[in-house]
């Protein structure tokens, strides 16, 4: 590895650094970045990548499988002037993350911003849970972000300067019911959050965690089927009292990923409407 920053941060050069590298100016806080975005063909990963490109930033479109997914979302990034590159792949293998991360690499020579989106949460009672069924989550939602940051962050150690992004769901700090692959997985995402903030603070490398309530997306409305849940509903599980639209969602990433946040590392932000205090 090149040798990080002496000193901390009150160390004048390596402000004027900071400086340099951009305290973009809101509504284009993004301006150039190369962010790539796992999960990006559907919902929240796909309002995040056009949430991204309306801020200013190249984007590199994950989606695990059909590339068409991607259609619509590159056409409306390819409108606001920022270029958008579909990889295809599933984060779970290796060699596909590598491929995606060296094809994004050609393309725009560098990474500034991973967000590990993508995700699976099926539900199982505990008891019934096979080793297979387990051991599949753990393998999308924490070693998919574990390979992905493993392959990304070289570049931006070499560049001293990276943002990562690691979604998770307000159940990692509260628990739900028959989800406990799922919930592990994501409190395991977090710990590795805190750990890869102390590993590379000497890089400019922040890495924190959006952690989500409900968010108003179509996954959502198929799992409620039909049932979506009434105001009153959800004045009773939310201080707020609605879900979050996936705008709302994509704009706490992009705080994350730009520097307005550029103090902020080894955190979590909890986008919840509140849920999580009642
Ligand atoms: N929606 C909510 O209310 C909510 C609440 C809490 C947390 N979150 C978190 O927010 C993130 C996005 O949620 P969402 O509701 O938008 O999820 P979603 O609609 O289920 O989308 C998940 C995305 O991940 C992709 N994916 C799944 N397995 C993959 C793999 N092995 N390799 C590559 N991509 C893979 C999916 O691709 P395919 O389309 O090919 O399956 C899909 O594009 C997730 O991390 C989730 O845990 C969401």
């Amino acid at each position: 590895m090149p040798p990080a920053r002496e000193g901390g941060l009150r160390n004048a050069a390596a402000v004027a650094s900071c400086e340099r590298k951009g305290m973009k100016t809101l509504g284009k806080r993004l301006e150039n970045r190369v962010a790539f975005i796992t999960g990006a063909g559907r919902n929240i990963g796909s309002a995040i990548a056009l949430q991204f490109a309306e801020e200013g930033a190249d984007v590199v479109i994950n989606v695990r499988a059909d590339r068409q997914q991607a259609d619509d979302l590159v056409r409306r990034i390819t409108a606001l002037n920022r270029k958008a590159v579909v990889v295809v792949g599933d984060v779970t293998d290796p060699e596909a993350v590598d491929r995606m991360v060296q094809t994004a690499l050609d393309e725009f020579g560098r990474i500034d911003i991973l967000v590990n989106n993508a995700a699976i949460r099926p539900s199982k009672p505990f008891l019934e849970m096979e080793i297979e069924e387990w051991n599949h989550v753990i393998d999308v939602n924490l070693n998919g972000p574990f390979l992905c940051c493993r392959k990304i962050l070289p570049s931006m150690v070499r560049q001293k300067y990276g943002k990562i992004v690691n979604i998770v769901g307000w159940t990692a700090f509260r628990g739900w019911k028959d989800r406990a692959h799922v919930i592990a997985a994501k409190a395991g995402l977090h710990g590795l959050t805190r750990a890869l903030a102390l590993d590379f603070a000497d890089y400019y490398i922040n890495v924190n965690t959006v952690a989500f309530g409900y968010i108003d997306t179509r996954r959502n409305m198929e799992w409620y089927r039909g049932n979506w849940p009434s105001e009153e509903e959800w004045k009773r599980r939310i201080p707020l009292g609605r879900p979050g639209s996936m705008e709302e969602a994509a704009k706490t990433v992009a705080f994350l990923a730009s520097d307005d946040s550029s103090y902020i590392t080894g955190q979590v932000i909890h986008a919840n409407g509140g849920a999580l205090i009642y």
